[in-house]
Order: C-alpha cells, then sequence, then structure tokens
C-alpha cells in the first residue's frame, strides 16, 4: 500500500484514469497536494512504488494494458515492450529531424517573403518534434547521444520518404499535403497509445502537423489556380510522392515481412499501434482521393477507384521492392541526408559543449549561493 504524500487530499493507488497517467495527478485540481514533489514526501512514496512495483512483476504492466490505460516511466514493463518503443520512438525523431533537409532546401528560394516565413516555422516545427520525441525515448532510460548515435551510423532508420528529392518549389506544396497528411493520418491514433510520455508528445505534434498539411493543400491551390506551368508543376509533384507517401505507412498486414519482420500484431495487443499499417493506409486513401478531386490534380493510379460493396476506395499495389532498396540505403537521397545530418551534428558540438558548460556554471553559483545562505543562518 503506499502512502499519500503529505498534504494530498486524496491518493490514486495506480491510478491511469486520465491524460497525464498515473504518475501525475490533473493540474487543475486544486485538492491533489503540492506540485513539487519533493515538497510533498512524494520522492519516498516513489521509492516505495517502484519497490511495490518490483515485487508485483508484471501484473500491474498487464493490469494497465488491460484496461487501456497509460504506462508511465517508473512503471514496470516488459523489457521488450521497452526495446521496441525505444526503436519506434527513436525512428520516428530521427524522421522529423531528417524530414527538415528537403523542404530547408527550399527556404532560400521560396517565391515569396510570406512563403518563406511559413516554411522556415514549418521546418522548425519539425526539430521541435524530434525534440518532444527524443525527450520520450530518454524516459526509456536511453541517452539521446546513443540515439543520434545510431541515426549517424545507420543502426537505425528513418522514414523511407524523406530519401526522395524535392526537384520544384511544388514538392513543397506535396510534402505537406501527402506527406504531412499521412503522418497525421498515423499520428492521431498515436495520441491514444499506451506509453504516456510518447503520447502525449504526439498531442502537440499532431496540431502542428495538421497545419502543414492545410499549408501545403493551400501552396499546391494556389499553383492550380495559376499558369498552366504551374499547374504542370503541382500535377508532377503530386505523381512523384503519391506513391511514396501510400509507403510510409510500412508493409503491408499480411505477407512474407509482416510474418518475419513485422511488429504490427505485438504493438497492437500492447496498445502502442492502435491500427494496423493496411488500415491507416486505406483511411489516409479515402480522405485524399477527395481532396485531389477539389484540387483538381490526378492521382497517378489506373486502379484508384470507389468501392461500393468495400465503402472504400481501391487502389494500385506500391512498388515494394522499391521501398525495401530505399529503407536499405539505395535511395536517391540516402547518402546525401546521412552526410548533411552528421556534418550538422559535428558542425554544432561547439553550441552543445556551450550550453553544458552554461548549466554547469549555473549549477556551481546555485550550490555556492545555497551553501552561503547556509553559513550565514
Ligand atoms: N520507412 C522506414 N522504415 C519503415 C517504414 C518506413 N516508411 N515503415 C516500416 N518500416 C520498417 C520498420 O521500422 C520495421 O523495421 P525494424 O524492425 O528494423 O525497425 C520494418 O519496416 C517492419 O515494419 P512494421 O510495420 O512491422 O514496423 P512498425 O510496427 O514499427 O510500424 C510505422 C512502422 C508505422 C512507421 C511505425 O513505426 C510508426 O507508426 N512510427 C511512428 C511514426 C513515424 O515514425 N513516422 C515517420 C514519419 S514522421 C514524419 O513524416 C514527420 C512529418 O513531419 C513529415
Amino acid at each position: 500500500m503506499l502512502t499519500p504524500p503529505e498534504g494530498a487530499s486524496r491518493w490514486r493507488r495506480g491510478h491511469t484514469g486520465h491524460m497525464y497517467g498515473n504518475d501525475f495527478a490533473e493540474p487543475d485540481d486544486p485538492g491533489a497536494g503540492p506540485l513539487n514533489a519533493a515538497d510533498g514526501g512524494a520522492v519516498e512514496a516513489a521509492a516505495a512504488h517502484v519497490d511495490t512495483k518490483s515485487q508485483q512483476g508484471l501484473e500491474t504492466f498487464d493490469a494497465i494494458i488491460a484496461a487501456d490505460q497509460r504506462i508511465e516511466p517508473r512503471d514496470a514493463m516488459p523489457e521488450e515492450y521497452r526495446q521496441t518503443l525505444i526503436r519506434q520512438i527513436a525512428q520516428h525523431a530521427h524522421s522529423e529531424i531528417i524530414g527538415m533537409q528537403p523542404e530547408g532546401n527550399w527556404i532560400t528560394r521560396a517565391p515569396s517573403l510570406r512563403r518563406k516565413a511559413i516554411l522556415i516555422a514549418k521546418v522548425q516545427d519539425e526539430a521541435g518534434h524530434g525534440l518532444y520525441l527524443y525527450s520520450a525515448a530518454e524516459t526509456l532510460g536511453i541517452d539521446r547521444e546513443e540515439l543520434l548515435d545510431r541515426l549517424h551510423t545507420g543502426k537505425q532508420k528513418y522514414s523511407s520518404i524523406f530519401n526522395y528529392p524535392t526537384l520544384t518549389w511544388a514538392d513543397c506544396g506535396a510534402i505537406g499535403w501527402l506527406v504531412d497528411g499521412a503522418a497525421i493520418m498515423n499520428q492521431v491514433p498515436l495520441c491514444r497509445c499506451s506509453y504516456g510520455p510518447y503520447a502525449r508528445a504526439m498531442i502537440r505534434t499532431c496540431k502542428e502537423e495538421s497545419f502543414h498539411q492545410r499549408q501545403g493543400f493551400e501552396l499546391l491551390w494556389e499553383l492550380m489556380r495559376g499558369t498552366p506551368e504551374q499547374q504542370a508543376m503541382a500535377q508532377d509533384a503530386t505523381n512523384r510522392w503519391w506513391w511514396p507517401a501510400l509507403a510510409m505507412f510500412g508493409p503491408r498486414d499480411t505477407g512474407e515481412h509482416a510474418v518475419t519482420g513485422g511488429h504490427t500484431e505485438q504493438s497492437m495487443a500492447w496498445g502502442i499501434k492502435r491500427f494496423s499499417n493496411d488500415d491507416l493506409r486505406q483511411k489516409f486513401v479515402d480522405m485524399t482521393v477527395p481532396q485531389a478531386q477539389r484540387l483538381g490534380v490526378t492521382l497517378p493510379d489506373p486502379d484508384l477507384k470507389w468501392n461500393a460493396e468495400r465503402g472504400h476506395y481501391d487502389f494500385g499495389e506500391i512498388d515494394w521492392d522499391e521501398f525495401w532498396r530505399v529503407i536499405k540505403g539505395d535511395g536517391a537521397c540516402n547518402a546525401a541526408r546521412i552526410e548533411r545530418r552528421v556534418t550538422s551534428h559535428q558542425q554544432g558540438a561547439w553550441v552543445r559543449e556551450a550550453a553544458a558548460a552554461y548549466a554547469a556554471k549555473q549549477r556551481q553559483r546555485a550550490s555556492a549561493g545555497a551553501a552561503g545562505e547556509g553559513s550565514a543562518a
């Protein structure tokens, strides 16, 4: 039995009934006790909590998952669950920061000040998403430096989509509309992921992705209402990004890869993934076809047609050989993306050193100040 922190009007043992999860009281609950854990004896309570958990083994984990609630960093969890999350969250974080490159390439060439400002804000958002995600991964007990090292040495993947080149300005529109559109379709269900820090990181990310998707649509909308050359540019970008966007959802739910290397079944059982890759892909197609009709672009798939019986659009087969080739490193931009990433990391070393030196100085001053106060008393 856990002891309530002193001052708390109530205490929920194993409480997981809220979005903020079982380690947090609701922020607007006045009876929830002191916010600072050290003020309320919560540190001791947390230590006791960990002891209880280790005695209880993983029963609590199973119960939390069965109740469709959130696992928090201090909860006991199976090692495979932890590793699966590290793999997925890291791949996601890497995708966000590598994803800055294809559009970052167009910041200096954006056709107006308004477009430049929008693009800078969007690329900066992607950096922010990477930071939320690396922080979420760190709560699983892995160091950010280690994760970046795994990206730089090719031990961890990032999304296949970012190995395609941005050849024209319209590609920025197609990325916003299709790539961010696919990302939202995949990430909104992750707001209900069973791991609390990942789920919470997804909430703001999805709001920002939603803005990204709309700005991409609006960019293409303008082009489609422009000159014949601009319309052709928008259509060409749509042609090149449609299939890679569909492939972003990952391999099919059935077939060789699902059996030998697929994670979906286990991840769904753990409440990490809420929908399978094929289900999300279908939702994306169903959502995007009417948008393409409004824009006036043609989606490059002769097999795309409404199936009244299924209540969904049928669509053609993705080139899975190309998908696996790109993931294994043979896409148009794999080498350039990693080289740029590693160079930026090296060039940023002085910033990290300066930040660490500043933090150390602040700590030193704070402890010298505290010692001074102590001796004065
Ligand atoms: N690119 C690269 N690798 C991919 C991939 C893709 N599009 N889709 C699947 N894979 C890899 C998986 O990582 C796994 O490889 P591994 O065992 O070596 O890790 C293998 O293919 C089998 O795929 P599974 O479907 O079984 O793997 P998952 O269960 O992890 O599902 C996923 C794949 C749906 C991408 C899932 O990891 C996920 O939902 N991730 C979170 C979202 C994410 O990472 N999105 C990336 C894009 S972010 C983005 O677009 C940013 C935006 O700002 C534009």
